[in-house]
């Protein structure tokens, strides 16, 4: 019998993130040692086929709802994993903490930041309840090297900050409007509020807090196929480069910031460049094993590092440390990491966290300032007022 302890789940959005937590719970063994366990127990989609692929690929699922609050009100869910639409974040989130079961919900934690102020506002008011927002990967082990490195202070003087999510299936003229492409359902943010919180899980950890933002945003496509095929206005923000300074020892650094789902050759691209006065890194999801680092002594050569990382990340796993990692690689250690830190709180086996609450509230200012700054074509300080409330 299993010794481990068993986090009984209930999903609310069973697309395409709701299948991506099935999936790795259901190769739970495929991590080493580790002392807890979801358990997907029920499910809630208004779409009935979202809810039957569920029924007939997860044996754990006992029940299928089509209304969330059935599963807030059963005693035998103990957390709840949110995947929906931005539109649903600020009215599910909040009932789900009120009902007492410990959240991960899905970026950008509210279609903009008078939604991410409830949320905030309810978290505070329940604080026996653990609320955590999505984020994999970080745990990539080059950028989880990357993390160890900012711990260690190895960088020295930081000289500049560059991160970025860069998507292109959008270059396709012919790929039909979704929700993720109306300001209605998915925000004013736009990419943004797509792509953002990845960008900034790591410099917000790191203490690296934009304190301004000059943004340039782009509306590459304004029409996309409808559903009859003709043409429908698509006026979310498609591409954002965002130039910001944050304060280092007593320094204004450079961080540029950049979100996109158009360009070109980059289906899923993160990255994270630091360069710094005494060690320089980079790494990047398009070489998934490659990691790049310069140390650097006065006068020294000044020579970048290739190195394949070893399959190492925040949890070990049956995998070799020949082996490749993978999206869905991370997705399973960001789980781990949750379910760790609902076990164990503070004393979770490693310190790398899913983000918080007080980060996804600090993404919510930056973008807020973004759409200003853009609007206004001017460089807008940041307002963090209100982002400690979580
Ligand atoms: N972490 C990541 O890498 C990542 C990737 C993609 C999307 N996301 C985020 O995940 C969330 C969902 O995105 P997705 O790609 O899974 O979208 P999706 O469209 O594939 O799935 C959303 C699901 O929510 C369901 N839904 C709508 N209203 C509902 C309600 N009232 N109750 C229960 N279910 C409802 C829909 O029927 C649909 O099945 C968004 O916040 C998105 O930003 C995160």
């Amino acid at each position: 019998m299993s010794s481990k302890k068993v986090i009984r789940f209930g999903i609310i959005g069973c697309g395409l993130m709701g299948k991506e937590f099935a999936s790795a719970a259901g190769r739970w063994c495929h991590l080493g040692d580790v002392a807890f366990e979801p358990k997907i127990t029920a499910v809630c989609d208004p779409n009935p086929a979202a809810t039957a692929w569920f029924t007939s690929h997860v044996g754990s699922v006992t029940k299928s709802v089509t209304d969330y609050r059935e599963l807030l009100s059963d005693s035998e869910i103990d957390a709840i994993y949110c995947a929906v639409p931005h539109n649903l974040h600020a009215d599910l989130y909040t009932d789900i903490i009120k009902a007492g079961k410990h959240l991960l919900g899905e970026k950008p934690f509210g279609i903009d930041r008078e939604a991410n102020s409830k949320i905030s506002a309810a978290i505070a008011k329940h604080p026996d309840v653990l609320v955590r927002c999505s984020s994999e990967i970080p745990f990539y082990p080059g950028a989880y090297q990357i993390g160890q490195w900012v711990r260690e202070g190895r960088f020295g003087k930081i000289i500049d900050v560059e991160a970025g999510f860069w998507h292109s299936s959008d270059m396709d003229p012919h790929k039909a409007i979704n929700w993720k492409r109306m300001i209605q359902t998915n925000g004013e943010y736009g990419c943004m509020g797509d792509l953002g919180m990845h960008v900034l899980h790591l410099p917000l950890r790191f203490g690296w807090k934009p304190k301004n933002v000059r943004a340039l945003l782009s509306n590459i496509m304004p029409t996309r196929p409808g559903p009859d095929g003709k043409p429908v206005p698509c006026e979310t923000w498609d591409n954002a480069i965002l130039a910001t300074q944050f304060d280092h020892d007593g320094e204004s650094i450079p961080m540029l910031l950049s979100t996109k789902r158009i360009a070109p050759g980059n289906a899923n691209t993160w990255f994270i460049r630091i360069n710094g006065t005494d060690f320089s890194a980079h790494f990047s999801t398009k070489e998934p094993s490659t990691l790049r680092y310069l140390p650097y002594e006065p006068g020294g050569n000044q020579a970048w590092h290739v190195v394949d990382t070893p399959h190492k990340s925040a949890y070990p796993s049956i995998t070799g440390g020949i082996f490749e990692f993978g999206f869905s690689d991370s997705i399973l250690q960001m789980w781990a990491a949750f379910c760790d830190e609902l076990s164990h709180g503070k004393d979770m086996t490693q310190p790398f966290t899913c983000v918080t609450p007080t980060e996804a509230a600090q993404s919510h200012a930056i973008f807020t300032a973004a759409l200003q700054s853009h609007k206004q074509t001017q460089v807008v300080n940041i307002d963090y007022d209100g982002c400690d409330n979580a």
